[in-house]
């Protein structure tokens, strides 16, 4: 072996485990993002006064609340939002619902987010969820329903993303 060999072997180890930092780092990164999910309490629950009542069974849940801000959806942007039930034929109702008074938007994480937040907000029809969901309490109708939760963990990021900059996610 030549006495040139040694630096190049270091340099060499440095880059494996440089490498290898980064990948461990993008693994932490990934694990954090699929334990997030997304939501916003919908007009209704505001106008009615349920905001605080809805956080605190959130934070009771086990839910950090990661990023969080009140807001007014113009009937663009609600319609930009809900755009994957642009065929259905509630869709133009959900677009003046959604832009009918201001929203609290929210990136909430937990281990299991997106599963355990379903199952805490409840059926989409308020109807047919569980006792002590959230929709069961709070929620009036299948179009009034209280609160949004993702059904994904795709989702999830693509929906927080709509409303943070990573700026804004803690
Ligand atoms: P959400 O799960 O937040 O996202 C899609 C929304 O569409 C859903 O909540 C309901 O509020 C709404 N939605 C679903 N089905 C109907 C329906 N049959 N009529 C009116 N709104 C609906």
């Amino acid at each position: 072996m030549s006495r040139k060999s040694k630096p190049k072997s270091r340099i060499h180890k440095l880059a494996v485990d440089s490498i290898k930092r980064i990948d461990y780092l993008c693994d932490q990164k990934f694990k954090t993002m699929t334990n997030r999910t997304f939501t916003m309490i919908k007009p209704d629950a505001t106008e009615k006064g349920h905001t605080g009542g809805i956080l605190q069974m959130i934070n009771k849940a086990g839910y950090r609340i990661v990023a969080m801000k009140m807001t007014h959806l113009s009937k663009e942007k609600a319609g930009e939002f809900y755009a994957v039930h642009k065929e259905r034929p509630f869709y133009q109702e959900l677009v003046d619902f959604m832009s009918r008074g201001p929203i609290t938007a929210a990136i909430l994480e937990k281990e299991n987010a997106v599963e355990d937040f379903r199952k805490l907000i409840g059926a989409t029809n308020p109807a047919n969820a569980e006792e002590g969901t959230i929709r069961k309490i709070y929620a009036a109708s299948v179009g009034e329903n209280a609160i949004h939760g993702s059904d994904s963990d795709e989702n999830a990021a693509i929906e927080g993303a709509f409303f943070f900059s990573k700026l804004e996610q803690f």
